[in-house]
């Protein structure tokens, strides 16, 4: 019984000596177990007499008062600091921006093609559409490319079946327009095309676009002026010079080919023509009365001069740190 204050004392120092739940049990059970010093204490007081049992009985009450306080008050410390900490370990920053929704682009050949379609839609060119799959007779032989012709040979050609070609240029959608309409013509047809073809500078699909302009007048002249206005709207410069080089065209008589001036040297960029007698007689315009230009630009190789591209198959990768770029 002379021990009672020191029990408390003791209790108290091993509670607060703890750090958690697990711990803290440990230390109530030395105090307050079936064996613990109080309990021990309790179970004593029958060996005591009448008189002196309620006394004692109260003293060690008191402190058994007393130690379940401090474990109740250090149970609610250890409980406080856990709590504090799983808040802190989950805290929520409200003030963060949020996360929003990041904003599409459009691919740097739709922009190319957009801006092409809006130069000459200024100078009263409508814009014409034809089939991807297109017959051997629109892709080739309309065009004065008969059956067997070393011709076809320039064009690596995806056949779909014997009859059908994914068309390799976009000069097929001049005859379904010649077909179709009366001269006065005056169209762009921009569109895919495929070819058997990949490199750098070559894509197996890529885009071209097809000039045609039919009238009674119309001469090479006027091809080279449209075609030279349209560059220098096109890349914004006034100094840029397009070059006209002989060359060959089933499709077109005379025939060239454009480089267009370029950081001091030459680019190819397409190719053109007067619409050959041939390809009129097939859609059954008059060779005596009407004439034509024609001419078919590489879409992507404008796309790349404008923006700087070096390598034509960053175009279809679609990696999103290029495109990017663009929006
Ligand atoms: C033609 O396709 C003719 N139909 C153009 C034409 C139209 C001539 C009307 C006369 C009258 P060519 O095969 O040269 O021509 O292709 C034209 C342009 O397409 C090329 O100058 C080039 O810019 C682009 N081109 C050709 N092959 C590829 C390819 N594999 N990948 C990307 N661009 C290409």
């Amino acid at each position: 019984m002379q021990n009672l204050e020191q029990i408390l004392i003791d209790a108290q120092r091993d509670f607060t000596a703890c750090n958690n739940l697990v711990d803290l049990e440990q230390a109530k059970a030395k105090y307050l177990g079936k064996s613990g010093a109080l309990t021990e204490l309790l179970k004593g007081l029958g060996k005591l007499s009448n008189e002196e049992r309620p006394a004692a009985g109260a003293a060690i009450n008191v402190v058994k008062q007393g130690v379940e306080q401090a474990l109740l008050a250090k149970r609610d410390a250890i409980l406080a600091a856990e709590q504090a900490q799983k808040l802190a370990a989950e805290t929520l920053d409200v003030t963060l921006p949020a996360r929003g929704k990041s904003r599409g682009g459009l691919h740097p050949v739709t922009l190319t093609l957009q801006r092409i379609e809006e130069l000459f839609h200024s100078i009263g060119f409508e814009v014409a559409e034809g089939p991807e799959i297109e017959t051997d007779f629109y892709n080739f032989t309309a065009l004065n490319i008969p059956e067997d012709h070393p011709a076809r040979a320039m064009h690596d050609t995806f056949y779909v079946d014997d009859q059908h070609v994914l068309r390799t240029h976009t000069s097929p959608v001049q005859v379904h327009f010649m077909q179709d309409r009366e001269p006065p013509l005056r169209i762009i047809a921009p569109g895919r095309v495929y070819r058997v073809d990949s490199d750098a500078t070559h894509s197996p699909m890529f885009h071209q676009v097809e000039g045609l302009w039919v009238d009674d007048q119309v001469s090479f002249a006027n091809l080279k002026g449209v075609v030279q206005d349209f560059l220098q709207r096109f890349f914004e410069r006034d100094d840029l010079v397009v070059r006209f080089r002989p060359s060959f065209f089933p499709f077109t008589e005379p025939s060239a080919e454009m480089d267009m001036s370029w950081n001091g040297g030459w680019l190819e960029i397409g190719g053109c023509g007067m619409v050959h007698p041939n390809v009129l007689g097939h859609v059954g315009i008059d060779a005596e009365k009407y004439r034509g230009f024609a001419f078919g630009l590489g879409v992507e190789r404008l796309a790349m001069l404008r923006y700087g591209v070096n390598d034509l198959r960053l175009f279809f990768d679609n990696d999103l740190r290029f495109l990017k770029q663009f929006s």
